[in-house]
């Protein structure tokens, strides 16, 4: 598993989502309560991006047709056995990198 920089952390803002794209993959990155958490950016019902969806707490709402979310395990609460992925995320010197496994890269 490999870390990879994708934005500042100052550049998401408190409660809110932002695209970011690593090794070709789309990703969303939110920050809930001051942490920040990484997810596909892809609604598994639609594909509908997920970034820029409603945040309520630590659940992305999507925008489309409400699907939701889990940000911290990936897991739907409303959609029973859907799911996105989700990805570690660290932050060192204020740059927030997140990790890819290999077998997952595109
Ligand atoms: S595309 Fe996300 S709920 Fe339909």
């Amino acid at each position: 598993m490999q870390y990879y920089p994708v934005c500042k952390f100052t550049e998401v803002g408190f409660g809110e989502g932002k695209a970011v794209e690593v090794e070709g993959r789309q990703i969303a990155l939110f920050n809930a309560g001051g942490k920040l958490y990484a997810i596909d950016n892809r609604c598994p019902h639609m594909s509908a991006p997920l970034h820029d969806g409603s945040l309520e707490g630590k659940t992305i709402v999507c925008r489309l047709h409400f699907w939701e979310f889990d940000i911290t395990t990936g897991q739907s609460t409303n959609q029973p056995g859907q799911c996105v992925k989700t990805y570690p995320v660290k932050i060192e010197r204020g740059v927030v990198k997140v990790a890819i496994e290999a077998d997952t890269q595109l």
